[in-house]
Formats: structure tokens, C-alpha cells, sequence
């Protein structure tokens, strides 16, 4: 799967840039707001993960929204500061106001060009529709000169039509193009043969970075920007945790790690410290309130945590039978082997010993026969009913 252009080497290059969306798409659902304070505590630790433009807030939104843009703007030193705005004067101008302290700034402007979106939400015919991303871009382009441009609704728009806006909108002065899957309707070999079209008939594509911004509704939005960075997007918009809008977005935690740990099949590369991401998990999710699911990829409980005795046993020898990338990679200390029924006499063992027990065969016979008991009646055997199974016999060391 790879477009044309990106095999005649016009994408070569092999950063993709993460544009994190926590502070506004992820802010938008139900639940999640975020108070001034607790915005620029999230800023900071995305700034100090490496992430590369940093969106704040929809400034024209509301006076806390206004505000906090402002603050990022002028506290972020090592990220770009992005700020959205529809595509009206007012709304760029308010944008611009919240953003123009910072060290560097993007105004991102959108407008729907789905068929769908211009008949009963804006309610214009697609030649005003394609006149006012003209109009808003180049307005934009007088205030700040880095604009991104997204066409809301994109996976759903006509062909056509969607190359026209884009074509334009980068001769109005956008140097970022974001595709948008506002709905998460689209599936990846239709997203990567999406952007493969853009990059073959789109004239000026060249002079833009290719962005995408998928939301999740079918599960899919990752594996739909890992797919368009094969087509040659160089820009992947996302949220700690996959927050985001009613099923969210693309998890950023997820598509930087599908990027590193599967570096043999997708060569692209980010900034982002990776070992930032427990902890940048974790502040979301205390910040919020929003818990994470315990099986969520690489940052939910049990991504690095193993019951099963077969599997236990596999760790123990070497962890990379079971795991496929380190917990230190993520900003864990280690794995964990959970006790539990389906634990085998090796992991239980290694508890033991791990507890400081060192017990000779019959002991440890014995206590593990205990072990399999309690299991069974017991959901979840911490350390402290190990502990008390053994037998006081047992030599602590
Ligand atoms: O999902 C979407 O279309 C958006 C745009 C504003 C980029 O969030
Ligand atoms: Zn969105």
C-alpha cells in the first residue's frame, strides 16, 4: 500500500508529527472538561513528551477556553501552539488573540465539505462552501503563518470536490492539510487509498504537510492513521487515552507505540518520549475522572500484567515471548505476574521468592497445593494471602 508520490520519494521523509488534541477534541467529551489549572498541567506534560503542535482549545468557544489557549500559549516553549476557529472572521480573530504570545502558533481552521454536512448543517451550496475556505484560509494566512487547513466530515465528501477545497486552500496559504474522519466511518485500505488520491491529484500537494484525524465509532483509528502515514500523511492528530468526542479519537499512546514497536513494517518516527506515557495516562485519567479501561493497549492495567501458568512460565524465562514491548519503554517499572487459579507452581515460586520465601520442595508442594485452593474461591490472592499460607515453618530470608 504505498501512493505514487510517496514511491517517488516526495514523502521520503520519515517524521510524523503528533499534533495532540487532549486540550480540545478530548476536552470536548461528555465528562471530560478541564479547569484552567489543570489544562496547563496537561500542556506541560505534553510539551515535556516531545509532542509536536499542541492544540488548546476552540477559542471563540468560551471565555475559559479563550483563557486557557492564552496560558498554554505563553507558558510551552518546545511545542507549537494550535488554537481552532471555523471558518468566520470573528472566530480566527479570537483565535489569533489567544495565540499570538506564543513561541510559535497555528491557527486551525475547518469548514464540512461532505455533502452531507453542506445540505443540513451549513446549509450552503458547495461553490460558498468552497468560497469561504478561500476567504478563511487567507484571513487566517494575514494573522499567522502557520495555517491548517481540515475539510470536516472528509472521509464522507466527494472526491472531486474535497481536491478542489484542498487545492485551493493550500493557495490561500495552508501548510497543513488535515483530513478529518469526523464520524469514524472510513476503514483503513479506504482511508490509505484516500490520501494516495490526494497525493496524486492534488497539483500543489507538495507544498503541505498531509495531516489526519480519525475518530474511533468502529474501533478503527488507529489502524486508519497508521494507513494513511503509509499513503504518505506526515501528521497524526490524537488524545491521551483516545479521549475524544463519543467513541474519541485516535489514542496517541497506541499509534506512537504501533510506530516504534513495529518499526520493520512502518518506518516513521516521532519525538515522543515514550516513557512519558504511564504517567501522562495517568494525569489525564486522575484530571478527568475518566477511567481507563483495564485492557486498553498499552496503557490499561493488564497490558503488561500475566495470569495464565503457561505464560507466566514463558515471562520467566524470557519476557519477550509474551510481551512485545517492554513496560520500561512505557514508564512502567516492570510487569507483573498476577497470582490467580490459572497461575503454575514456576510464577508461584517466583512470588515466593520475590516475597522473600525460600521453601524446599515439600514445602513449596505443599503451600502451592494451599495456593490452588484459595484460588479457586478467591477472585483476586494478593501478596498478603500468599504470605499468610505459608507455613511458619518456612525460612524468611
Ligand atoms: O472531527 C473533526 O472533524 C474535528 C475537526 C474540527 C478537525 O475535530
Ligand atoms: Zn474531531
Amino acid at each position: 500500500m504505498t501512493s505514487d508520490k510517496q514511491t517517488a520519494g516526495v514523502a521520503a521523509e520519515n517524521h510524523v508529527k503528533i499534533f495532540d488534541t487532549t486540550l480540545r477534541d478530548g476536552e470536548q467529551s461528555p465528562g471530560c472538561s478541564m479547569n484552567l489549572e489543570e489544562k496547563i498541567q496537561v500542556a506541560e506534560m505534553l510539551e515535556a513528551m516531545g509532542v509536536d503542535i499542541i492544540e488548546a482549545g476552540f477559542p471563540i468557544a468560551s471565555n475559559g477556553d479563550f483563557e486557557a489557549v492564552r496560558e498554554v500559549a505563553a507558558r510551552v516553549k518546545n511545542s507549537r501552539v494550535a488554537g481552532l476557529a471555523r471558518a468566520t472572521q470573528k472566530d480566527i480573530d479570537r483565535a489569533w488573540e489567544a495565540l499570538k504570545g506564543a513561541e510559535a502558533a497555528r491557527i486551525h481552521t475547518f469548514l464540512s465539505t461532505s455533502p452531507l454536512h453542506m445540505k443540513f448543517k451549513l446549509q450552503m451550496e458547495p461553490e460558498a462552501v468552497h468560497q469561504a475556505v478561500i476567504d478563511s484560509v487567507s484571513y487566517a494566512r494575514k494573522l499567522c503563518e502557520d495555517v491548517e487547513w481540515s475539510p470536516e466530515d472528509g472521509t464522507r465528501t466527494e472526491h472531486d470536490f474535497l481536491c478542489r477545497c484542498v487545492e485551493s486552500a493550500i493557495k490561500a496559504g495552508a501548510r497543513t492539510i488535515n483530513i478529518p474522519d469526523t464520524v469514524g466511518y472510513t476503514v483503513p485500505e479506504e482511508f490509505h487509498a484516500l490520501i494516495a488520491m490526494l497525493m496524486n491529484r492534488v497539483p500543489n500537494i507538495d507544498q503541505a504537510t498531509i495531516s489526519v484525524h480519525c475518530h474511533n465509532d468502529l474501533g478503527l483509528a488507529v489502524a486508519n492513521s497508521l494507513a494513511a502515514v503509509r499513503a504518505g500523511a506526515r501528521q497524526i492528530e490524537c488524545t491521551i487515552n483516545g479521549i475524544g468526542e463519543r467513541a474519541g479519537n485516535c489514542a496517541m499512546e497506541e499509534v506512537v507505540m504501533a510506530l516504534r514497536t513495529r518499526h520493520d513494517v512502518l518506518p516513521y518516527d516521532t519525538r515522543i518520549d515514550t516513557r512519558k506515557i504511564t504517567p501522562a495516562s495517568r494525569l489525564v485519567s486522575t484530571i478527568t475522572g475518566f477511567s481507563v479501561q483495564p485492557n486498553k493497549a498499552i496503557v490499561g492495567a493488564n497490558a503488561f500484567a500475566h495470569e495464565s501458568g503457561i505464560h507466566q512460565d514463558g515471562m520467566l524465562k524470557n519476557a519477550q515471548t509474551y510481551e512485545i514491548m517492554t513496560p520500561e519503554s512505557v514508564g512502567l517499572t516492570r510487569s507483573t505476574l498476577v497470582m490467580g487459579k490459572h497461575s503454575g507452581r514456576h510464577a508461584f515460586k517466583s512470588k515466593l521468592e520475590e516475597l522473600g520465601f525460600r521453601l524446599s520442595d515439600n514445602q513449596l508442594q505443599d503451600a502451592f497445593v494451599r495456593f490452588k485452593e484459595l484460588a479457586d474461591r478467591k477472585k483476586d490472592v494478593f501478596d498478603e494471602d500468599i504470605v499468610a499460607l505459608v507455613d511458619d515453618a518456612v525460612v524468611r530470608h
